[in-house]
């Protein structure tokens, strides 16, 4: 099921929303919201599939295996409409140009070095009028609350939260 930072970017511009993005795919659940919810949009899924761990949890190698085989097949009959980059974030960011994305939706590393590195790689990619948002803005995961809240105050952006998602518009 699709997220409050999605629900609110389809109903705003769903239909004509042409490049979307999400950065931490794991079984690709989240994504296939997505994926419904911006019918004219090609989606890029970004996830290294890699064993790691995040304070209390940990994925080894052979669950991120099945993550990115149950996701392959998940997306498998509607593949021309989707990329996956089996890479970091930072690797994948890399590859595509300035103002590229309608929207990205963040919700890879949750430690406060990985979710500031995500805004600061993510955010030149998104075009003017485009949105970027991201999941766990919550307590439970303090250092997102406070990696997103410096990025909004840096840029001087108006932030929008609620049920743990997060969004903000380039103007
Ligand atoms: C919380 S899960 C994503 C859940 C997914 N968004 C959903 O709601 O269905 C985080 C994912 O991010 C990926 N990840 C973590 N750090 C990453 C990084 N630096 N680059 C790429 N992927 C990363 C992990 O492999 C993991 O699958």
């Amino acid at each position: 099921m699709i997220r409050q930072a999605g629900a609110t970017v389809a109903q705003l511009i769903g239909s004509t929303a042409r490049e979307i993005a999400e950065i931490g795919v794991r079984d690709g659940q989240h994504a296939w919201g997505l994926f419904c919810a911006f019918p004219s949009a090609h989606l890029t899924l970004v996830d290294h599939y890699r064993a790691y761990s995040e304070p209390g949890f940990g994925w080894p190698q052979e669950l991120q295996d099945k993550y990115y085989v149950d996701t392959f097949h998940r997306f498998f009959r509607d593949r021309h409409r989707v990329t996956f980059m089996t890479r970091t974030s930072e690797q994948s960011a890399a590859l595509f140009p300035e103002e590229f994305f309608d929207f990205v939706y963040v919700d890879a590393g949750h430690d406060y070095i990985s979710a500031q590195a995500d805004l600061k790689l993510w955010w030149p990619k998104i075009r003017r009028g485009g949105f970027l948002g991201g999941h766990d803005y919550d307590l439970v995961w303090p250092e997102v609350i406070q990696a997103v809240n410096e990025f909004v105050d840096y840029y001087k952006l108006s932030l929008s939260a609620a049920n743990c998602d997060w969004l903000v518009q380039k103007s």
